[in-house]
């Protein structure tokens, strides 16, 4: 690992070099050199003394302006140490990480990690927290903030209207929010719930975007709360499933970002992948449902790489380095609007299930090793 953090390092800072040169060409060349010979030696020294704090401040350099996350799940027996975990983050200049519940090995981890975090409530704890937040948010947030940067709490995930917790989403995410009133977080940290597409009624066009009947009564009124506190709805937005689910009608060029042309015409919008069709759909639904300012930010997308249809490491590699590629870009209807997204997820993930596929998500195996030729930024 420590060859590859240096490589890592040394590739990151020809690119800091480079970029600082760009913005003095008025100097005179010999300054120039000198400083650029100055900052070399100065760095050498430093990974001499001390390589992780070389790879930190690479970090904090990258790390500010990347769209992508990547989701840690912890559903395995074979994971690596949390630390470690961190410094693989920083290593691969992973700015942004989510997180399924707050546990407190991670939170402890996350400390002074510059690492922005997306943190969720447990499915089984939202009924006691729709009761009253205070417990959690005292143990869970208030002893880590400001040392973690939590930047959205997940109130749930994938919860579907005909669930049991469905009618403890809304009052768990007031209740949470209250509490970071109180404790005067709320600008910092957003509340919101993550959502998967099986919400929605209607996506073909995405102008048709619309939330099921079904649906409409449980989502409308978290996107208006949503609205009054100015957070996003977080959505798991995979067209791994959309091609299964269809491959008469969805090419696998479509799901994988390798179509040439325009595959989708829609109004004045032409849809070239599956992705980013979906996350406008999202937009069009959202905003017919009372949120015409509420953005979406993809909290899951991901590619398996075996144990099922269309699940290789070629595929796997096309779609992550596709989706990490165009999400800068935004979509169609929101062009230049770069769409926050987790990539899922870090690991290959041992006790997942049931399907052979729900274990190879990952983008690392747990020795570490990055199963795809990829970068993150
Ligand atoms: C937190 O993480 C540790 C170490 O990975 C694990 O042993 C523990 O079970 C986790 N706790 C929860 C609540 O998930
Ligand atoms: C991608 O998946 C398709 C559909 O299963 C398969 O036919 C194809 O061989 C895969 N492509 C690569 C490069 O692995």
């Amino acid at each position: 690992m420590r060859i590859g953090l240096l490589d890592n390092g040394y590739g990151r800072f020809v690119g800091g070099c480079c970029y600082s040169r760009r913005n003095t060409h008025h100097l005179p060349t010999t300054r120039i050199v000198f400083s650029s010979v100055a900052i070399i030696l100065l760095f050498y020294f430093l990974f001499l003394f001390h390589p992780n704090l070389v790879t930190l401040i690479l970090f904090f350099y990258a790390a500010s302006a990347q769209s992508i996350g990547v989701c840690y799940g912890q559903v395995a027996n074979n994971l690596p140490p949390e630390p470690e975990v961190i410094k693989l983050y920083h290593s691969n200049r992973i700015g942004k990480m989510r997180i399924y519940n707050p546990n407190h090995s991670v939170l402890e981890a996350l400390r002074l990690s510059n690492i922005e975090l997306i943190v969720g409530v447990a499915n089984e704890d939202l009924q006691s927290i729709a009761n009253s937040a205070t417990d959690w948010v005292q143990r869970n947030i208030l002893p880590y903030a400001p040392d973690v940067k939590f930047k959205y709490i997940a109130v749930g995930n994938e919860i579907k209207p005909q669930n049991a917790e469905s009618s403890y989403v809304l009052p768990a995410m007031q209740n949470i929010y209250n509490e970071l009133v109180a404790a005067n977080l709320q600008t910092q940290i957003k509340v919101s719930t993550a959502i998967d597409l099986s919400l929605l009624g209607s996506s073909y066009p995405p102008s048709s975007g619309l939330f099921s009947a079904t649906a409409a009564p449980y989502i409308s009124p978290i996107i208006g709360f949503l609205a009054n506190t100015n957070a996003p709805l977080l959505a798991n937005v995979y067209t791994y499933f959309g091609y299964l689910a269809d491959p008469a009608n969805i090419k696998l060029s479509y799901a994988l970002f390798t179509e040439p042309g325009v595959v989708v015409r829609d109004g004045q919008f032409g849809y070239q992948n599956l992705f980013g069709a979906i996350v406008d759909t999202l937009y069009y639904a959202v905003e017919k449902a009372g949120g015409p300012n509420v953005e979406i930010v993809v909290s899951e997308s991901g590619w398996p790489s075996e144990g099922g249809e269309a699940a290789t490491v070629d595929n796997a590699t096309t779609y992550l380095r596709n989706l990490i590629g165009n999400v800068k870009g935004g979509t169609p209807r929101k062009p230049g609007k770069a769409i926050e997204t987790y990539l899922f997820a870090m690991f290959d993930e041992n006790q997942k299930g049931p399907a052979e596929t729900e274990r190879h998500f990952g983008l690392f195996s747990p020795d570490q090793v990055l199963k795809y030729q990829i970068s993150f930024d």
